[in-house]
């Protein structure tokens, strides 16, 4: 009887313990308070991060929604993920149902750290992992950029993921594993274009949050990036975006910037199934410099 009662004792404790590991170990990081340097955001370039972020295609309103402008990011359209359903919130100024109430930090703290003004975790289908490697004037155009969309109420609809407060909590002990991004460092025997290029894909364009294979823990496995993998929602595959050239895919850095521009529409394909359709009509909406520097970058991947 003894033993058993210090047995129960014992596994109380273990489970005392390990209780209070998981909760230091998945504590939500937010960006430390403190005063933001003056910066007056360069509207242009915050949309045209906003394209190359494809913010808009996770964030669309659902066709349904009557009555509001459809190309507003709004909101509510389903994201079904291995670990559940999501539904992206609305990202124009509503105080109430959007943005309007958060300060600036509050996004950075989210876009870097995947936290939330009320201090939970994101999950990282929101991919924050590489926005995290976004510069901060690139960061502070987008929330100008945002902050300027006109304001629409368009309440949110929680996400449906099984034991989601564990869950949530536990995406601390994943960023944990899964450690900051990699700085990106400009390679001074490339061009000005190929590190732009370097840049947006790897940042901004979170290109490898699909066409980097992950490890059994789920973190992008860097010494592949962008290697094709395996498609995120678990159907189908991820194309390998090595060797485009080598393998005829495409011609030469200008063949591949304008089957990014134009997609299937100018009779390329694998350019529109497993979401990256969504992504090839933000990337249309770059400047043709930007998807130069993409294209010039992707070419020398081999
Ligand atoms: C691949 C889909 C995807 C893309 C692309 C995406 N998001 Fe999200 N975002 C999400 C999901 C999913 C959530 C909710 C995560 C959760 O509930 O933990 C989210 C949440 C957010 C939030 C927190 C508030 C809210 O609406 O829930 C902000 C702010 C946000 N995203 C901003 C952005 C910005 C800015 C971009 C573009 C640079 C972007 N997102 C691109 C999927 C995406
Ligand atoms: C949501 C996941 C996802 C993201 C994010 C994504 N892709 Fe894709 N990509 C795909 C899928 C899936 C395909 C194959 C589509 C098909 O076969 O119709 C693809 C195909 C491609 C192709 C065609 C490859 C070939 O063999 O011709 C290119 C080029 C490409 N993506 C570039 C990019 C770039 C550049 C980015 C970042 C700006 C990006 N992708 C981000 C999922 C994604």
């Amino acid at each position: 009887m003894r033993i058993l009662r210090r047995g129960t004792a014992g596994l109380a404790l273990a489970a005392l313990v390990g209780a209070a590991a998981f909760v230091a170990l998945t504590r939500p990081r937010p960006i430390e308070r403190a005063a933001l340097p003056e910066h007056s955001a360069d509207l242009a370039n915050g949309a045209a991060i906003y394209r190359i972020g494809a913010c808009y295609a996770c964030h669309q309103p659902p066709e349904q929604v009557a009555g509001a402008d459809r190309s507003l990011p709004l909101g509510g359209t389903p994201l079904p993920t291995p670990v559940g359903t999501f539904y992206p919130g609305n990202l124009t100024a509503d105080p109430e149902t959007g943005l309007g109430a958060w300060s600036e930090l509050d996004f950075l703290s989210a876009m870097v750290r995947g936290v939330s003004p009320d201090g939970r975790h994101f999950f990282p289908a929101f991919p924050y992992p590489a926005y995290a490697a976004m510069s901060l004037s690139d960061l502070r155009d987008l929330w100008g950029y945002l902050r300027q969309l006109p304001a629409v109420r368009a309440p949110a609809r929680a996400a449906e993921v099984p034991l989601e407060p564990i869950a949530r909590r536990g995406v601390g002990l994943w960023k944990r594993f899964a450690g900051e991004p990699a700085a990106i460092v400009p390679d001074p025997a490339r061009s000005e274009a190929w590190n732009r290029g370097a840049y947006l894909v790897a940042a901004p364009g979170h290109c490898g949050e699909c066409h980097t294979p992950r490890d059994r823990l789920m973190v992008r496995d860097e010494q592949r990036a962008l290697a094709g993998a395996p498609h995120p929602s678990e159907e189908g595959r991820v194309p390998s975006l090595r060797g485009l050239v080598a393998r005829g895919r495409y011609a030469d850095a200008a063949d591949l910037a304008l089957a990014l521009q134009y997609g299937e529409t100018l009779g390329y394909d694998k350019l529109s199934s497993g979401g990256m359709g969504k992504i090839q009509s933000e990337l249309a909406q770059l400047p043709a410099e930007e998807l130069a520097a993409i294209a010039e970058y992707l070419v020398s991947l081999e």
